[in-house]
This record gives structure tokens, C-alpha cells and sequence, in this order.
């Protein structure tokens, strides 16, 4: 059976958050979490909130800028109506979904909106998550000018049959090019990496890893929670409840009960 849902406290109906969110709050560095939920394809081992065309149902997502800004407007509001300290923030997040699906107009909406709202520190970090087939050499010198100081592009492997496990959709030959781009952009970059995929190369086995340049981005390295039972999207033939726990999730999942549990997307391992 898929496990239960965690019991939780319901949000409360003013919206303000406990005491203890304003204790010590001004000794702790304020960061921005923006999600954008939306992506071209879904990979088969993702547990993000995210909906392709076919699934937003009436939604546009050219209505999500203004509706985030809301919510940047109305956690100001909480923020300050539950006595925590307002300072600037020092890092801005645009995860997905796919944010680069947005017109970076819609982002730079969305960061006005920080700004406006909370303020940003003198050299703040801002980053955007990107499918490397979402960007091109116009759109990421149009992020920097925007304001975006950060790309993290998804590339999780090196290896096409690897990728092909994933459903990923570009073109390993791609992320040199991008790279490239970002930084002639004038972009700090990062690349997420995905370890123990089904079919990689063993990392025990593997060759020892060359010294990393001092130009060399940056990598994070995830494992998929629903890991061991990923599966492609051709075999989900028996939808039952999806494990991902997002209370808004309306996926159906056929991942075997007895793999580990699946994480909700967590902005702060990012
Ligand atoms: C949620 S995606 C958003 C950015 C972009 N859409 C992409 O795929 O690169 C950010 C990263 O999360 C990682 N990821 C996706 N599904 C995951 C999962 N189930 N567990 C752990 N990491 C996951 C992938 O490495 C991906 O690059
Ligand atoms: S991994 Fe990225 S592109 Fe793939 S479904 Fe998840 S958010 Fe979308």
C-alpha cells in the first residue's frame, strides 16, 4: 500500500505563521523561493510539482507571473503581520518546472516583485533552473539583463542511453554550448548531475576524476527518491495515487509500494 499522507497542522486561515518563525530571524540569511510548475515533458523519475500543456485544464501560464507576484505580495504581509523582522533577501531561487519556459519578462515580473516587496541585498544571488534545450545564447544574455546572476542547468548525465533512461529530452552535446553561452552572458553556472541511474557507469568503477578548474561550474549531484521505481511513461498503465505528497499534485503514479517514499520538491536542498 502507498504510505499515508504525513498528519500535519492545517495553515491557518489569517495566514501568519508561530511565534518561533520570528525568533533569532534576523541572525539567519533571507532567501526567495520562487516556483514555476510548468514543463514541456515530464522526465519519468521527477516527484516536482509541474504540469505540461495537456495537463494545465483551463490554466494559462501566461497568468502565473501576476499570480506569483500575489503571493510575494501576501507573504510580505504575512511575514510582518507574525512579527518577523523584514530584511532584504539574499538569494533569489526560480526552481520548477521549467522557469525558462516563462518569457523572462514574466521572471523579471516576478523579481520586481521581490524587490518591491522585500528588497535585495547589494550582490544578491539570483538563479534560474534550466533545461538545456529551454535556452539559447538570446535568452540567457536576456536572463542576465533581467537581473538573473545564476543558471543551474539540469543535465544529470553525460550519457545518451543514460538520458535516454531519464526522458530527458536534450542533447549531451548541448551543455558545453550552453555553458558557454551563460557565461558569456556574464552568468555564474551550476549543473545538476543524477548518480545511479539504471545503466550508468558504476561510480566505483569508474576512472578517477580529473582536478576540477577553477572555471569549472559547479555541480550538485541528486538521487532520485522514487529511484528504484522509476519507470519510462509508456508503462504507467495502472495509474494509482501518486507518492509525491505535494497537496496540490493531481499525478497518477504506478512506482511499486515498496520504493522508498517520494520527496515534494524541497527548495532549501537546492
Ligand atoms: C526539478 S528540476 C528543475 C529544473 C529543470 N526542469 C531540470 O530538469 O533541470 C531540478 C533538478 O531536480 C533534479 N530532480 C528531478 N527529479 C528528482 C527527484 N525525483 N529526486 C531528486 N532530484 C530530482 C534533477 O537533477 C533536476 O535537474
Ligand atoms: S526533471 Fe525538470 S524537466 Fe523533468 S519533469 Fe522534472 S522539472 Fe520538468
Amino acid at each position: 500500500m502507498p504510505s499515508a499522507l504525513p498528519l500535519a497542522d492545517p495553515a491557518p486561515a489569517d495566514g501568519l505563521l508561530p511565534a518561533s518563525a520570528a525568533v533569532e530571524a534576523t541572525d539567519r540569511a533571507f532567501g526567495v523561493y520562487l516556483h514555476v510548475p510548468f514543463c514541456r515533458v515530464r522526465c519519468g523519475y521527477c516527484d516536482f510539482n509541474t504540469y505540461t500543456a495537456d495537463e494545465l485544464r483551463g490554466v494559462r501560464r501566461s497568468d502565473y507571473a501576476a499570480h506569483a507576484s500575489a503571493e510575494v505580495e501576501f507573504a510580505v504581509a504575512a511575514l510582518a503581520g507574525s512579527g518577523v523582522p523584514s530584511r532584504p533577501a539574499s538569494t533569489v531561487f526560480f526552481g520548477g518546472g521549467t522557469p525558462t519556459l516563462l518569457p523572462v519578462s514574466d521572471l523579471a515580473r516576478m523579481l520586481s516583485a521581490v524587490r518591491d516587496g522585500f528588497g535585495l541585498v547589494r550582490g544578491a544571488e539570483v538563479t534560474v533552473e534550466a533545461n538545456p534545450d529551454s535556452v539559447d545564447a538570446v535568452s540567457l544574455a536576456a536572463l542576465a539583463a533581467a537581473g538573473v546572476t545564476r543558471v543551474s542547468f539540469g543535465m544529470q548525465s553525460a550519457v545518451p542511453h543514460v538520458l535516454a533512461t531519464l526522458e530527458r529530452t536534450h542533447d549531451p552535446a548541448r551543455i558545453p554550448l550552453v555553458v558557454r553561452w551563460a557565461r558569456e552572458a556574464g552568468l555564474e553556472v551550476s549543473l545538476d548531475l543524477i548518480y545511479g541511474t539504471p545503466g550508468s557507469p558504476s561510480l566505483t568503477g569508474a576512472a578517477p576524476s580529473r582536478p576540477r578548474s577553477p572555471r569549472a561550474p559547479t555541480t550538485s549531484r541528486r538521487t532520485p527518491s522514487s529511484w528504484r521505481t522509476a519507470r519510462s511513461s509508456r508503462d504507467r498503465s495502472a495509474p494509482g495515487p501518486c507518492r509525491c505528497r505535494t497537496t496540490t499534485c493531481r499525478r497518477t503514479c504506478t512506482s511499486s509500494p515498496t520504493g522508498s517514499s517520494a520527496r515534494p520538491a524541497t527548495p532549501g536542498t537546492r
